[in-house]
């Protein structure tokens, strides 16, 4: 018996899709290598935007065809369309076996069976019990060997008005530190040398535990023997702290970079967003990076065309992105999400405008991102090398998360190497073993 899982969205759906692929492994099926030849089909979706919805939809279309081919086959539809709209997926999809919400994932051993005996299998909780961290239980099966994802906290407090993530993952829950140290030990005896803590607001780490805190967590996760790297995903400007800052700077592991979503550069967007803090105060917030982190490498998310956002608005957000420099920027239309305060709030501009507004960002961005990585021409950096392609190339990422292509001798996989690099691309290092 085999299984195959299609994953959408952010980390977090990796890390639960990793977790999928555990469970299904532990009830003895295998990775098929691609859909035609799965019994079982998972597809784990994101509703973050329109986009990833049709996406998702269109997938459905295609797996249809995989009840012709073999009807046994079961199909079923998680993640955070699923919670959203798990009803009306099942009604446009009535060939789907299985529809289960972000906090149901530890039931898929039970919602296998019911399916497998032929009934419709769907569980969508409103309420969170504590149950879901049976999930955390569960080995996960990862692409990549050397780094791994861990799941510190799931769920957002936040009420930004244009996000459904508090609606589709529910309100924070943050892992008891314990579980999470003896799951990265487990991970570092595997051989993972690069630990990925991630979660919707990870700053926001301990905040409902009441007894630890964010950067204590850092502090206890580079005390474990082999964790050679940290990083962690996705950061909020207001949790934020100086003392996390200060960890980050004294921590040998913890990497120097750092994705902090600023969202807007107006005031005004920013206060309609509801995020809890200005221009300035963000920008304070990266002041302070810079200072005890001199060399880190900063990525953001934006949205264009909030509702409301004028060209004087926008600019603001271009001023931002010329100051601060980042190294990456993820930026995207506004795109109302059904339930969200902003869904009715009326647009200020045409979405042709808004497109326009959008591709001058990004081609502007590249520029910088292109100027950043010019900086590392002849410079030698520390690489985890996570892959090797059939010519002997090898492919790994710096400390600052550049993606770096390089040759060297025999036997480099999962090594920490330095790299004298020789030549800069848009989006990634060329360069020589040192
Ligand atoms: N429209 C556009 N982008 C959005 N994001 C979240 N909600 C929306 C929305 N309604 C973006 C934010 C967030 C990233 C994951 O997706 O920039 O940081
Ligand atoms: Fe998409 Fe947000 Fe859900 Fe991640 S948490 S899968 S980005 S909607």
């Amino acid at each position: 018996m085999k299984f195959y899982i299609r994953t959408f969205g952010c980390q977090m759906n990796v890390n639960d899709s990793e977790k999928m692929a555990g469970i299904l492994k532990t009830l003895g099926y295998e990775l098929a290598q691609d859909w035609t030849e799965a019994d079982v089909i998972l597809v784990n979706t994101c509703s973050v935007r329109e986009k990833p919805d049709q996406k998702v939809l269109s997938a459905l279309g295609e797996f249809k065809k995989i009840k012709k081919q073999n009807p046994n086959a079961i199909i079923g539809v998680c993640g955070c369309l699923a919670q959203r709209a798990g009803y009306e997926i099942l009604q446009k999809a009535p060939f789907i076996d299985m529809v289960f919400g972000t906090t149901n994932i530890h039931h898929l051993p039970k919602l296998l069976q019911e399916a497998k005996e032929g009934n419709k299998a769907v569980e969508i909780l409103e309420e969170i019990d504590s149950s879901e961290f049976e999930l955390d239980q569960y080995p996960t099966v990862r692409e990549n060997k050397y780094t791994a994802f861990v799941t510190v906290i799931r769920g957002c407090d936040k009420k930004c008005t244009y996000c459904i993530v508090p609606t589709t993952r529910g309100k924070e829950r943050s892992r008891r530190i314990g579980d999470i140290l003896r799951e990265i030990q487990f991970l570092v005896e595997d051989g993972v040398k690069e630990i990925h803590l991630i979660g919707q607001n990870v700053t926001a780490y301990g905040k409902d535990l009441g007894d630890v805190k964010f950067y204590e967590l850092l502090y206890a996760v580079a005390d474990i023997k082999g964790v050679e790297r940290i990083r962690f995903t996705t950061g909020h400007p207001r949790d934020l702290d100086e003392e996390t800052i200060k960890a980050m700077a004294d921590i040998p592991q913890v990497c120097e970079a750092l994705h902090l979503p600023i969202q807007a550069g107006s005031d005004k967007i920013l206060q309609a967003m509801d995020r809890g803090y200005t221009q300035k105060e963000y920008l304070h917030k990266i002041e302070l990076l810079k200072k005890y982190i001199p060399d880190i490498a900063l990525s953001t998310d934006i949205i264009v065309g909030f509702p409301g956002e004028t060209y004087e608005d926008y600019l603001e957000t271009i001023k931002v992105l010329k100051e601060v420099e980042y190294d990456q920027v993820f930026a995207f239309k506004y795109s109302p999400r059904p339930g969200t305060p902003a869904a009715d709030m009326p647009m200020a501009e045409t979405p042709e405008t808004l497109s326009k507004w959008l591709n001058d960002l990004i081609n502007m961005q590249k520029d910088i991102t292109f100027k950043k990585n010019l900086a590392y021409e002849n410079k030698v950096v520390e690489v985890l090398v996570e892959e090797q392609k059939e010519d002997g190339q090898y492919v790994g990422r710096t400390r600052t998360n550049k993606l770096v292509h390089f040759y060297g001798r025999d036997n480099l996989l999962g090594e920490i190497v330095d790299v004298k690099i020789e030549k800069v691309n848009r989006f990634s290092l060329e360069g020589v073993l040192n």
